[in-house]
């Protein structure tokens, strides 16, 4: 069966990070009110910072852009300094001309957390949809906090973190025990539904996951392998995180 996920295959976390910064800005200068789906983590921080880069070199307004995040950590607020709100305010929205208020992530220290997803969810909805969602992976195959197991029909909704992820979490909260074990994550439905995807995968630690993902089946044990029904995504990954394919 021929892929019909693009893969794109690049020397190293930095090239990677321009070549992902580059598909990003091209999406605003083509639309410049864009919705954009957005992750946290390590792996997208070289893009971010190029990204930056990029939009100021090429004064590229992000003033009518909106963006949506994968994720939050159920109890933490968005003051939080662990928190992806804090994450994303100082690795992207404080160096682009962005107003605050059309960066969204689901709030995690809200009163009424499903009533929190739901709302997350109309705010996608009454934005127009994603145009481009750009997404991690986790050496498990998660997609946002869409552990193995997750549904294809899954939308917005307090998940369970596996034992991997608080594994590799571990290391920004003192050690796995302070690690939430919840969070506020856009479903397998919701990321779908974006109208491109771009995963980015770095480092031989995601070699396993991702060739699972673009050469296994589809499978809720790894639902990174969800997007090969997807119409228009791409994986953009390093030499090491291609390291297992069989068909590079
Ligand atoms: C982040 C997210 C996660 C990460 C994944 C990879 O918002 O939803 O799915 O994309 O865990 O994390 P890193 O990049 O730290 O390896």
């Amino acid at each position: 069966m021929s892929r019909k996920i693009h893969v794109e295959i690049l020397d190293d976390a930095e090239a990677v990070g321009r070549e992902a910064a580059a598909r990003i800005l091209a999406v605003v200068e083509r639309k410049p009110e864009a919705v954009l789906g957005l992750a946290t983590g390590s792996t997208p921080i070289p893009a971010y910072r190029e990204l930056v880069k990029l939009a100021h070199e090429r004064k590229v307004s992000f003033a009518g852009v909106k963006t949506f995040n994968l994720d939050e950590y159920l109890g933490l607020s968005g003051g939080h300094p662990q928190s992806y709100r804090q994450y994303m305010n100082k690795y992207l929205f404080a160096h682009l001309d962005i107003p605050l208020w059309q960066t969204a992530l689901p709030d995690g220290a809200a009163s009424d957390p499903e009533a929190e997803c739901a709302a997350f969810e109309a705010r996608i909805h009454a934005a127009g949809g994603v145009d481009l969602w750009l997404l991690g992976i986790g050496s498990n195959g998660h997609i946002g906090f869409n552990e193995p197991g997750a549904p294809r029909d899954c939308r917005t909704r307090v998940a369970s973190l596996a034992p991997s992820t608080i594994e590799a979490s571990a290391k920004d909260f003192g050690g796995a025990a302070g690690v939430p074990r919840q969070a506020l994550t856009a479903g397998v439905a919701t990321i779908l539904e974006a109208r491109e995807i771009l995963l980015l995968a770095t480092g031989a630690g995601k070699a396993p996951a991702v060739a699972a993902a673009l050469e296994g089946p589809i499978t809720p044990q790894l639902p990174a392998s969800y997007l090969q029904a997807h119409p228009s995504c791409a994986f953009m990954l390093d030499r090491a995180a291609a390291s297992k394919l069989v068909k590079p």
